[in-house]
């Protein structure tokens, strides 16, 4: 009996063992475009035609009879719309009478490369410029896969280089070389834009001045701006980082930045070209880092040209994982203003950690800013949207897979900003993961996508509990890697003690009224919500506010307590990918099962990095001890105090073989007698 029994067993086991789903072979070097029928399979199922009457980027997909049809209001329509029935045929929303109408948000949808020319790509972590500038060639290939997913979520532009540029980006080689990438770009509907440096006059022609009211200044960019237009009829026009992080620009010779921008928008006006300005600008005198974007931009609201458009970063600090949005997107009422998100993630554990922006974004372009009165979220307050791009050389492009899904929100949000982070998820993986053979669209839904979506939608707020919870912010060292809140040395804004102002009483920086005044730059009510502490949100308390360490939190806790266990859910959250990821073992190749396990596990031992060292500093001060729920610290902050993650030659954290940071003690440096 019982050996019948095991029999049994062991033919069910072997049944289960048969029907295993098989994965198909795949790498993640296809992203998102891997699911779906080839783009010419699609476009040659379905009768095309231009209708001017649909707006220019706009298209209409429908069916009549047994006929489909895509009409469009350009060229450039009619590909988003071959693209865009190529994704509803993967998500199951092709069937007979589809009626799809759709057309961008934004007019422009840009990606920015920070890559420079001898191709290193600045906060990039997925190797050496796409575009390799130092080889003899450009990368065509590269370069037209790079044409096909951008085109297929609806990006239209890109600035090749560094906002940090160099001047030889304008120089006759270098224009040569960008007419040919841009050749290219062109044929998907993509417009190549150039960063240019402020002194490139000086640099390249051996001007004497930068002043934007110099006239030969003023020749010397309209005669390159004649000389790109030649080059590439196209051409986008100019993004400028000025009088920002020692970068020159017209104040340099007492002008402002309308100055600036208006004298580059004349030269490239002619042509139908414009300007992006960034607002990421900051003195190292101002009192509050958070305040100084407003300060120097409202003035001048009213003053750029028709074709500047001034680009703010989301939030008004940089990038970090949290920041309620940049206050100017609500002041700035005569002024067309650009959004600045980072793809690449600086500030979320590079490429390494899962972190998907589509809730980030999503938070702020919801954000209401009241400019003109309720009704005005921030989406509806810029006019175009740009996103410093996560590219790399890599094969796929991205340095992760699971960061493949940032370009892929991005481009998804820059064409509808109201679309929603949960269903921008959930494209994306049944575009990007293959469904293994022999299993139903129903089970792969259930076992598969779902538990996955679940993974990226909860990522962000794990990266914000583990790095900086409850509005602390900016707690970085030296490469934006890993921890180092007791960090003091150099201009105090680029350093977490300024940031996180912790001190025996308690932490947080004050912006309120009786602080740096930040929240005075938001608009009624806002201003008064987060001045006020009962108002205040908690994931922002410490944005706003510097609170004693035993202030009590909506949970009943001390503010020290939460703290703590913010920290600690943060690396459960990850120990929980790990688990759900184990899981998702049968659905996926080999390669990319291997790949998401090891990042993931760099991941949960980077938080439990992050909570030593942050909780183990603060507790010097709060002089508490960590709540009887919240887990024992695992190294001791003497060890951890003043050192930093090892890092290669580009800027890439090293991990041992267990996946642990490498964390050498720091140079001894002998006193100089
Ligand atoms: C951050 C980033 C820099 C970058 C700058 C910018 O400070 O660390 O690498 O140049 O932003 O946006 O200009």
């Amino acid at each position: 009996m019982r050996y019948k029994f095991l029999l049994i067993l062991l033919a069910g086991a072997l049944a289960a063992a048969c029907s295993r789903p098989v994965p198909p072979v795949q790498d993640g070097s296809e992203l998102w475009l891997a699911a779906g029928r080839p783009y010419e399979a699609v476009l040659a199922s379905v009768q095309t035609a231009i209708n001017p009457a649909l707006p220019a980027e706009g298209f209409h997909i429908y069916d009549e009879g047994a006929v489909r049809r895509i009409e469009a209001g350009s060229e450039a329509g009619l590909r988003y719309g071959v693209y865009a029935l190529q994704r509803a045929e993967v998500l199951g929303q092709a069937g007979p009478g589809i009626d799809l109408q759709e057309a961008p948000f934004y007019p422009l949808r840009l990606l920015n490369h920070w890559d420079n020319l001898d191709d290193t790509v600045e906060r990039g972590y997925a190797g050496l410029s796409m575009w390799e500038w130092t080889a003899p060639d450009i990368p065509e290939a590269r370069i037209r896969h790079y044409g096909e997913l951008c085109a297929s979520v609806g990006l239209n532009g890109a600035v090749l280089n560094n906002v940090n540029s160099n001047p030889l980006i304008l120089d006759a080689a270098h224009i040569a070389r960008v007419a040919k990438i841009a050749a290219i770009l062109r044929e998907y509907g993509i417009r190549t834009y150039l960063a240019i440096k402020w002194t490139s006059p000086i640099a390249l022609s051996g001007l004497k001045s930068g002043d934007p009211l110099d006239p030969k200044v003023r020749a010397w960019w309209k005669d390159k701006a004649a000389e790109l237009y030649a080059a590439i009829p196209d051409f986008g026009g100019f993004l400028v980082k000025a009088n920002s992080e020692g970068q020159a620009g017209p104040q340099d010779y007492g002008r402002t930045h309308a100055d600036g921008a208006n004298m580059l928008a004349e030269a490239v006006a002619p042509y139908g070209g414009i300007v992006m300005w960034r607002a990421f600008v900051y003195s190292p005198t101002s009192p509050d880092r958070a305040n100084q974007a407003v300060e120097e931009f409202l003035p001048l609201d009213g003053r750029f040209a028709d074709n500047v458009i001034v680009q703010i970063k989301n939030g008004p600090v940089d990038f970090q994982p949290r920041e309620p949005f940049s206050p100017l997107f609500g002041k700035l009422k005569d002024t067309k203003m650009a959004m600045e998100f980072q793809i690449t993630q600086e500030y979320l554990g590079f490429s390494n950690h899962l972190a998907y922006h589509g809730t980030t974004w999503e938070e702020c372009l919801d954000a209401e800013t009241y400019r003109d009165g309720p009704g005005s979220p921030v989406a509806r307050t810029v006019s175009a949207i740009a996103g410093v791009a996560n590219t790399g050389q890599d094969p796929n492009f991205c340095g992760y897979i699971l960061a493949q899904a940032n370009w892929y929100a991005f481009g998804r949000l820059a064409w509808n900003p109201e679309l929603d982070a949960e269903q921008i998820a959930d494209e994306w993986i049944r575009q990007t993961f293959l469904r293994p053979e022999g299993l139903s669209a129903k089970v792969f839904d259930k076992r598969f996508v779902a538990p996955l979506r679940g993974m990226l939608m909860a990522s962000r707020e794990a990266v914000v509990d583990y790095e900086m919870p409850l509005g602390l912010h900016h707690l970085f060292g030296g490469t934006h890697y890993g921890p180092a809140p007791w960090e003091r040395l150099g201009r105090p804004d680029w350093t977490p003690a300024y940031y996180h102002q912790a001190d025996s009483a308690g932490i947080g920086f004050d912006r309120t009224r009786e602080g740096s005044g930040n929240v005075d730059q938001y608009n009624e009510p806002l201003a008064s919500t987060y001045n006020e502490l009962a108002t205040c949100p908690e994931e922002l308390l410490l944005w706003f506010h510097h609170l004693d360490w035993d202030y009590k939190l909506s949970s009943g806790r001390t503010l020290w307590d939460e703290i703590c266990l913010h920290y600690d859910r943060g690396i459960r959250t990850v120990q929980g990918f790990q688990k759900t990821w184990a899981g998702l073992k049968p659905y996926v190749s080999a390669s990319i099962f291997d790949e998401v396990n090891t990042k993931l596990d760099i991941q949960q031992n980077d938080a439990r990095w992050w909570r030593d060292a942050c909780v183990g500093y603060f507790q010097l001060f709060s002089k508490r001890p960590l709540p009887a729920d919240a887990a024992p610290l695992e190294t001791p902050i003497d060890s951890l105090i003043n050192r930093n993650i090892q890092s290669d030659r580009l800027g890439m954290p090293i991990h041992d073989e267990a996946h642990r940071p490498v964390i050498p003690a720091p140079r001894f440096r002998r006193p100089r007698s």
